[in-house]
């Protein structure tokens, strides 16, 4: 039976999500969000609220369609008594063998995550991203666009990827580091914070613009 999915976050990331529940067979009852400009609808789909009002719906299913994992950790930790929906393009490639995927987590098409992998709760695996065999990939991580995991990685909790980044194998990558568009890892990071380039290194930024 189809799933009636909430998304919370009408922004771009959640066009992508909507496009997702609809692609899987599932329907999108509408948005809840904090914008104080946003009209009725978005997308064609009724703007039902703010976020505080997610009660009202609590026999849907919900998702969290917000790229910052603070907020998105911070949004997931005050609703309360509620069902995560994981998001999984048909057209996304899963391996049937030892893979988890925690709900909340988003996977957009062309993404593959294969055999023996562990991906956490309210991820998100973004379009064309590889996640190779046996990840360990904690909770609120993004695994941006056309992002390359060698196999055996492990990405801690609330890590961004960039776009095109690549992380060779049997690394590990603390929690809370930004890492940048194209970086090419090839050492363990042990210290949150920002990392660039080729190979990457740690960059001084001003956190604050990339985390909020
Ligand atoms: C790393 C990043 C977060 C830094 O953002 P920022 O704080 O706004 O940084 P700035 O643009 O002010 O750049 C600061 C310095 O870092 C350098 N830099 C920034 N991003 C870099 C990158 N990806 N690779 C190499 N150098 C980079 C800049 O050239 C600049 O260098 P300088 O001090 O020598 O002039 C950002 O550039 C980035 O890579 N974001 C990824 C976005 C993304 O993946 N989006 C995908 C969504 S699916």
């Amino acid at each position: 039976m189809a799933k009636k999915v909430v998304i919370i976050g009408a922004s771009g990331h959640g066009k992508v999500v909507a496009d997702i529940v609809i692609q899987s067979g599932d329907q999108v009852v509408g948005f809840l969000d904090d914008n104080p400009n946003l009209g009725k609808d978005f997308i064609g789909f009724p703007v039902l609220g703010k976020i505080d009002q997610f009660h009202n719906y609590e026999e849907y299913w919900f998702v969290v369609a917000i790229g910052n994992a603070l907020i998105r950790e911070k949004i997931v930790t005050q609703l309360y008594g509620i069902r995560w929906y994981t998001a999984i393009h048909p057209a996304a490639t899963v391996s049937d063998i030892g893979v988890f995927i925690g709900e909340g987590t988003v996977i957009m098409a062309n993404a593959v995550i294969n055999a023996g992998s562990f991906i956490g709760k309210h991820c998100i695996i973004n379009t064309g991203a590889v996640v190779e065999h046996d990840n360990r990939i904690e909770d609120f991580v993004h695994v941006s666009v056309g992002v390359k995991l060698a196999g055996t990685v492990h990405i801690g909790k609330r890590t961004w990827i960039g776009i095109g980044a690549s992380v060779s194998n049997n690394l590990s990558i603390c929690f809370d580091c930004m890492i940048g568009a194209g970086a090419v890892i090839v050492n363990n990071i042990e210290e949150p914070g920002t990392y660039v380039g080729v190979p990457a290194k740690r960059k001084n930024v001003n956190e604050d613009t990339i985390f909020s």
